[in-house]
Order: structure tokens, then C-alpha cells, then sequence
């Protein structure tokens, strides 16, 4: 298989499904609370990680429109890490000049997290190191049908000519409009999904999948991931990229 030139060889977006901090728990007897933990302590390594081996946009599944259905005790845990992890991310963003945006329908989170996914997004909107986004109450299909429920609003009172929507029109519609789509896909912990993660975004987009647990995901998995990526031939439906 033809090898890319140096140039390609570095996807400039990367989005990460992180599964495994249960099963990381587990296996050291520790509670599913710990491995989340550990799991948002990777995060921030990664992040850096990223930036430095080249990636500009880093794209990673936080909680899924399907976790509410976990335990009380589980969903409050998350929330609870996900919104500590905002606000002190402020701090993180300024020292590594990384912007941080969230993607995924925030009306359903406390009116706290929302204030701190504000604040964050506000502070940061303006650094051009690593472009961070975090999928938080996201699901794929549930991004599609808020962005047609808009669309038909605005065929029906704003005078959209349906004729004009196309594939472009809908990426403008979705959460991730100015991001370019992902170059590569990482899912820890060896399960083969995408679990309604980026439905849209994924069309053309390389997969990896490992065995390793997210929280025991460094950067040398990291390289692995780039490499093999590396080594593909993009197509893009018979074309080479
Ligand atoms: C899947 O592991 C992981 C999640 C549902 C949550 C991901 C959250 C984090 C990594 C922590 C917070 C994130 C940020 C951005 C600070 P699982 O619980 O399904 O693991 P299992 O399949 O082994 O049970």
C-alpha cells in the first residue's frame, strides 16, 4: 500500500471514542468512579500529547445522549468530573493557548455546567493552539435532528429555498460547523462501534481501534494510532485523497 508523504501523514483532526474506564476500574478492584478519574486525568496528557505530535483538532466522546441510562450514582459522578474538569480547564486552556468548545445538546445539563461550559468556551474562543472539543450530551442522530428541526423552521418562516440545501448547507447546520471533518477515529477497549458518535462527520474518516483502556492510553498509542493512519490510502468513494 502506497505510503502518504510526510505531509499527510499526521491527521489534523483526530476524534476519540475513550471507552474502557470501567473495565480499567475493575481490574484494579477499584470502584467505576476511580476509572472516570483516571480516565479525565488522560484528557489533559493527551491533549498535550496531540498538539505536540501535530494534531490541530482533537475531538473526544465525553457522555453520550445513551448515558443517562446508567446508574443515578454513575451519571452524577460524571457530571460531577465533567464539570469540575470545565473550570479548571480555564486554566489549562490559557497555559496551553488550546481553544475548547462543546459539542451535543447542553440544554438538558444543570444550569452550572452550562455556565461553566460558557465561561470556558468564552475565555478560550480566541487561542489558535490545540482546537478542543467535547462531546458532552451528544448523540450523532440527535445532532442531525436538531439541525433538520432548524432547517425546516427555516424553509417554513425565514424563506429557505429547499433547493438550496446540499451536503455543505447541512455541516453548516451541525454542531461542529467550522470544524473540519475527522481525519481519523480512535476507539479504546477493543469494542468495534461508533455508538452514534459523529454519524454525519465519520463518512470518509479512517478508523482505529484498540485494546487498550482509555486511562492506560499514552502517547506512544497514540503514535501507533497516527502510524497506522499513515500508512492508509485515503479514498474518498474511488479517488485518492
Ligand atoms: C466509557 O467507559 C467512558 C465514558 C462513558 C465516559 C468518558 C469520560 C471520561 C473519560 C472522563 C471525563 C471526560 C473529560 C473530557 C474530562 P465505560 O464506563 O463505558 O467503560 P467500560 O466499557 O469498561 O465499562
Amino acid at each position: 500500500m502506497a505510503k502518504k508523504d510526510e505531509k499527510n501523514s499526521i491527521p489534523q483532526h483526530v476524534a476519540i471514542i475513550m471507552d474502557g474506564n470501567g473495565r480499567w476500574a475493575k481490574k484494579r478492584f477499584l470502584p467505576r468512579a476511580m476509572g472516570h478519574s483516571a480516565g479525565a486525568r488522560n484528557v489533559e496528557t493527551i491533549c498535550e500529547d496531540a498538539w505536540n505530535l501535530g494534531i490541530k483538532y482533537l475531538t473526544v466522546y465525553a457522555f453520550s445522549t445513551e448515558n443517562w441510562t446508567r446508574s443515578d450514582d454513575e451519571v452524577s459522578a460524571l457530571m460531577k468530573l465533567l464539570k469540575q474538569y470545565m473550570e479548571g480547564c480555564i486554566e489549562k486552556s490559557r497555559k496551553n493557548n488550546m481553544r475548547v468548545r462543546v459539542i451535543g445538546d447542553i440544554s438538558r445539563l444543570s444550569k452550572d455546567m452550562q455556565d461553566a461550559i460558557r465561561r470556558l468556551e468564552d475565555f478560550s474562543k480566541d487561542f489558535d493552539g490545540l482546537q478542543f472539543q467535547v462531546a458532552l450530551n451528544y448523540g450523532g442522530r440527535d445532532e442531525i435532528v436538531r439541525a433538520v428541526k432548524g432547517i425546516a423552521r427555516d424553509v417554513e418562516s425565514n424563506g429557505l429555498d429547499p433547493e438550496k440545501i446540499d451536503e455543505a448547507f447541512i455541516s453548516s447546520r451541525l454542531d461542529t460547523s467550522d470544524i473540519p471533518d475527522p481525519d481519523l477515529l480512535i476507539r479504546t477497549s477493543g469494542e468495534l462501534r461508533i455508538s452514534n458518535f459523529m454519524l454525519w462527520q465519520l463518512a470518509y474518516t479512517e478508523m482505529y481501534f484498540t485494546d487498550v483502556y482509555w486511562p492506560d492510553f499514552d502517547k506512544e498509542e497514540l503514535k501507533k494510532a497516527i502510524e497506522y493512519y499513515g500508512g492508509r490510502e485515503r479514498r474518498y468513494g474511488g479517488r485518492k485523497a
